[in-house]
């Protein structure tokens, strides 16, 4: 989710040291800190310093003298081999990170079409606009797509807008009601936000474009989790219950593919009138915020490139997405 707050530095090495505790551990059972020093090849101080860190990122591990660390709720982590063959029936490969930085930077590093890159945490999550996407570790879903098109960059417009609707139509397939979006990626409920999309290209307009698709879905997180300034929402909160997270994942990842081939074929043109029919402001008054100054405006949905199309005193223009943002005006 956005928040304000710095990333945590960490190295790559750390990173994996974390993930070997936490694969240790993840079998529910208790392992003394020598047994995990002697693994790793570090002292027992250091393996005490990891567990800390381990705990301040979320993770409820415990220490009990003379038996060692455990972690009782282990199996709320994805099952890597279970994912890895659900995947492969949708013809993707795949990476599962306990811990990485981002899944987007790790797709920019080592691009690869129609794979997918998951973590159980992100140390430097990336929302829109620079922010920061607080990632509460085997909580939410946080995964890239990489995705290469042959289509010109001019008509990648409204792609962000299409991964929007995807999530929402998977979601409804999965029983979730009343979703609605917001332009140009969020996905809300209530006006809360439950997803966001933060959609990358790389690669040159020569050889095929590499889009690299981010998504963060809050799915079990619940409000003593984390601190986030903005109103947000999870599935587990819709439902009552927490969820499994890897179902929700085929789900999406179908409904993604076949409107991506959509997508190619028939361009936003297919698309505009699914959107608005989920548009969460539109006929609404709203401000969006550029860089240097506020536009106040009607929300008229999106026009056939997926830009949103404002009415400001009866003349309408369209607005690209780029660096700003819509907020709904809450009548007092
Ligand atoms: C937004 O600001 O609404 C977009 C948030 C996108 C977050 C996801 S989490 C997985 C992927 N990796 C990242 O670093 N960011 C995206």
């Amino acid at each position: 989710m956005v928040a304000n707050s710095p990333p945590i530095s960490q190295t790559p090495h750390r990173e994996q040291q974390l993930s070997e505790v936490i694969g240790l551990l993840a079998d529910g059972d208790y392992h003394s800190g020598q047994k995990i020093a002697d693994k790793l090849g570090v002292s027992r101080a250091y393996v005490w310093k990891l567990v800390q860190q381990l705990q301040e990122y979320g993770l409820e591990l415990e220490s009990v003298s003379g038996k060692g660390y455990i972690w009782q709720s282990a199996s709320i982590l994805i099952c890597d081999e279970k994912l890895a063959l659900a995947l492969s029936a949708l013809n993707l490969s795949h990476d599962y990170y306990v811990i990485t930085d981002s899944t987007n930077q790790r797709l920019k590093e080592s691009f690869q079409n129609n794979h997918i890159v998951i973590a159980e945490y992100q140390t430097s999550g990336r929302g829109r606009r620079g922010r920061n996407w607080q990632s509460p570790i085997a909580t939410n879903l946080y995964f890239s797509y990489g995705w290469k098109t042959d289509l010109p960059v001019q008509q990648l417009g409204g792609l962000s807008l299409v991964v929007g609707i995807s999530l929402v139509e998977a979601l409804e397939k999965m029983g979730f009601d009343n979703l609605e979006l917001k332009w140009p990626n969020d996905i809300r409920y209530q006006q809360k936000k439950l997803a966001g999309i933060l959609v990358e290209l790389t690669g040159d307009a020569d050889g095929g474009i590499e889009v690299i698709i981010g998504v963060g879905l809050n799915v079990n997180m619940q409000a003593e989790q984390t601190a986030i300034e903005q109103e947000w929402t999870s599935l587990a909160v819709l439902n009552g219950k927490p969820i499994l997270r890897q179902g929700i994942l085929l789900f999406m990842m179908q409904q993604l593919q076949s409107n991506l081939n959509k997508f190619e074929e028939c361009g936003f043109s297919s698309f505009q009138k699914i959107w608005n029919e989920y548009d969460e402001v539109i006929n609404s008054p709203v401000t969006i915020h550029q860089a240097k100054d506020d536009i106040h405006g009607l929300a008229k949905g999106v026009d056939l490139s997926g830009a949103l199309l404002l009415e400001i005193e009866g003349k309408t223009q369209s607005i690209f997405a780029g660096d700003v943002s819509l907020r709904p005006v809450i009548k007092s």
